[in-house]
């Protein structure tokens, strides 16, 4: 059985995107039904909205994205243990796994072979791909189901579901802790959130960016230092010395420049994914025994776990808080590096359509 929900869709990878309808399930079992209030905007619903992925993950139309969400719960299956109605409650990247795998085992559902994303990924229940947040409801199993902090403002949690776990996991991974000098190329969403995490964890934290007007609000962000990248000398100025560097850039860069950053046994992780190779030259990892990693998203046991230290140290991302029926206007400054720092969609907006 299923409802009608409220969602916005691109129907192909140069459509803007409109409304339209989509067919969820209703709940049964251990799903719960979310009444969508805020969707974060990823630079990665821009990236598969334009098929900018197409190498890796093609994007199935029409494509509905969004997997920053906050809600509250308004039905749930009847055998719902966690979750009543009112509750509420958050899902960010994943809404399903196989759950038996060893990833899943060890609460790494990022890793999981047969993982379910929240949208442009095959649908186990009603077939074609999961349709992501743009929407006014979604129904995800319990187990994917998160808890957001009473104190945090829900426009501004919702990119922690994204922006705020997929840093702050390689942060937790490669022990970014007090007294750590620690780099964050890029200050977007990701990046933005990168601060204020690495800065809670008690690290000394300079940012590089393209963008000049952004220094100022860095340093309110809690970054020690700013760099402006397009500046060679200022950038060399912090030759080997980064125990961490975490690159959030979404577009083709240099990352030679940063590798060299580094010191001894530093490591780089990569958490942008434009749809281009970089090149690594590999003397810069060589001659300092540097290593250079990606990082996806994080797990559940670890998505909450961010979350609650969100809430302990009160933080959120920057938002600028939109109608959905701005969202095309917003994808246009997403491209561009123009929002501080994080736009996040008012789903009461989508009541009107
Ligand atoms: N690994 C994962 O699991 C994961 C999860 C979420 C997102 N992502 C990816 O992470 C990337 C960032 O996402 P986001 O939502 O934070 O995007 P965003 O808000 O657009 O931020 C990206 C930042 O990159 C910098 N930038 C953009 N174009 C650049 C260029 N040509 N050269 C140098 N710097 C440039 C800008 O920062 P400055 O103005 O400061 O230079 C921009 O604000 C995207 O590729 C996204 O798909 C990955
Ligand atoms: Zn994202
Ligand atoms: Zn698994």
């Amino acid at each position: 059985m299923t409802y009608n929900a409220k969602a916005y869709s691109a129907a192909s990878a140069t459509s803007t995107l409109a409304f339209t309808t989509v067919a969820r399930r209703d709940p049964t079992g251990h799903d719960v039904q979310i009444e969508i209030l805020f969707c974060g905007i990823c630079h990665s619903d821009l990236h598969q909205v334009r098929n900018e992925w197409k190498n890796v993950m093609p994007t199935v139309y029409p494509c509905i994205p969004g997997h920053e969400i906050v809600g509250r719960v308004s039905r749930v299956g009847s055998a719902v243990t966690g979750f009543k109605p009112g509750d509420l409650a958050a899902v960010g990247c994943l809404v399903d796994s196989d759950r038996t795998c060893p990833e899943c085992q060890a609460g790494l559902e990022q890793f999981c072979p047969n993982l379910t994303l929240t949208y442009n990924s095959p649908d186990k229940y009603l077939g074609g791909v999961t349709y992501g947040g743009y929407s006014d409801s979604v129904v995800v199993d319990e187990r994917f189901v998160l808890r957001v902090p009473f104190n945090l403002d829900p426009a501004g949690a919702a990119p922690l579901l994204c922006a705020g776990i997929t840093t702050y996991s390689p942060m937790r991974h490669w022990g970014v802790t007090e007294g750590k000098k620690v780099g964050v190329v890029g200050l977007g969403g990701l990046g933005h959130m990168a601060v204020k995490i690495a800065h809670a964890l008690g690290a000394h934290v300079v940012v590089f960016t393209t963008s000049p007007n952004k220094k100022e609000s860095a340093l309110r962000l809690g970054a020690d230092e700013v760099v402006i990248s397009r500046n060679a000398g200022e950038v060399q100025k912090h030759a080997g010395s980064f125990d961490f560097i975490l690159d959030a850039v979404a577009a083709e860069h240099d990352i030679d420049a940063y590798i060299q950053l580094l010191r001894r046994d530093g490591n780089i992780t990569l958490v942008g994914a434009p749809g281009k190779p970089l090149a690594v030259p590999v003397f810069g990892l060589i001659f300092k025994r540097r290593s250079l990693s990606g990082s996806p998203i994080g797990g559940i046991p670890e998505t909450q776990e961010m979350l609650d230290f969100c809430g302990a140290h009160n933080i959120t991302a920057n938002v600028e808080v939109i109608p959905i029926q701005k969202v095309n206007e917003a994808y246009e400054r997403l491209a561009t590096a123009d929002v501080k720092y994080r736009f996040s969609i008012d789903m009461a907006s989508l009541k009107a359509e």
